[in-house]
């Protein structure tokens, strides 16, 4: 039996190498790119927190010392701003170390997601918890994790985060083959595919980086063979939870329709910077006034 039925731990990956994203992740982890003015991984740090999630894992890789720093007090800083009077970026800056408490443990090689998921067995135990992928970001107007924390408590199973995609894209994600269950909010996946041909491919339902996971994947874990790219695969791992029946088996779906920028691709990346830098009221209208031109210059 599972200890509890509430979440109350998050794990974030953030051990991968990044190499869509080099030479900028040669010395620093892609989860430390900034995105307008902050880091990546400190959005999803925040998604965490704001749904209840105040133990936070991190699973670093090499370059941890970046993430480990940005979560830690910088009192050289602290004090200049504080000096300078400058009590706005000195909140900014605060609110990074109060966020939580941050576990750190190393991947050591990374060996794909499953693997780094897998170092987190001894600090969640045996309660169900949520990971946040540290390059994938949820706009916080949405609400997506709370709905997952939700449904997990609900079925007792393994909840995944579903988006619809253009079918010509599905084969840059995992995919869902799903049925639907009559009067429910979530979608119950039968089978996922890692990566398909758009002809091998169940659905238009792509996984994205939000699970709320029943510890049983940790076993199933323990027992995957690495398998596309040599890599032991979450998707693997969770294609057994799938067709188990009984104590944490199952896996269902959250169909996800609101904002969702991923940091990991370039373009996506370029684009989550343009849309969120064009909300923010002291930058955008300036930023939209010089889009406008520039798109118009473009244009000719
Ligand atoms: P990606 O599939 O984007 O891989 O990982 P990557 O290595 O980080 O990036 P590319 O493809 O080489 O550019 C998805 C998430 O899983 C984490 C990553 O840090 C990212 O948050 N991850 C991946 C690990 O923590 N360990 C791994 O072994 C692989």
């Amino acid at each position: 039996m599972t200890d509890v039925s509430r979440v109350r731990k998050a794990v974030i990956p953030a051990a991968g190498l990044g190499t869509r994203f080099l030479p900028a992740t040669k010395a620093m982890p892609k989860e430390m790119l900034p995105v307008v003015d902050m880091p990546a991984i400190q959005y999803v740090v925040q998604e965490a927190v704001s749904a209840g999630l105040a133990d936070v894992l991190m699973i670093t890789g090499r370059n941890k010392r970046a993430l480990e720093d940005h979560f830690d007090r910088v009192p050289t800083v602290e004090k200049l701003l504080e000096d300078k009077g400058d009590t706005e970026r000195l909140e900014a800056i605060q609110h990074a170390t109060d966020l939580g408490e941050i576990h750190y443990v190393r991947q050591g090689d990374p060996k794909g997601l499953g693997h780094a998921v897998l170092r987190a067995k001894t600090h969640v135990g045996n309660e169900p918890f949520a990971v946040l992928l540290g390059d994938d970001l949820i706009d916080e107007r949405d609400e997506l994790l709370t709905i997952m924390i939700d449904v997990q408590a609900r079925t007792g199973g393994s909840v995944v985060a579903l988006i619809e995609v253009p079918m010509d894209k599905i084969s840059a994600y995992g995919c869902a083959d799903m049925t639907v269950i009559d009067g429910q909010d979530y979608v119950r996946v039968n089978h996922l595919v890692e990566k398909p041909a758009v002809e091998d491919a169940p659905s238009n339902l792509a996984v994205i980086g939000r699970y709320v996971l029943h510890p049983a994947v940790f076993e199933v874990l323990e027992n995957t063979p690495p398998g596309r790219g040599n890599e032991i695969q979450l998707t693997d791992a969770l294609q057994t939870l799938a067709t188990r029946e009984g104590e944490g088996g199952g896996v269902y779906g959250v169909v996800f329709r609101g904002r969702r920028y991923d940091t990991g691709d370039k373009l996506s990346y370029l684009k989550a910077v343009v849309t969120l830098a064009c909300e923010r009221e002291d930058l955008g209208p300036d930023l939209r006034e010089w889009l406008g031109e520039f798109t118009a210059d473009l244009a000719k």
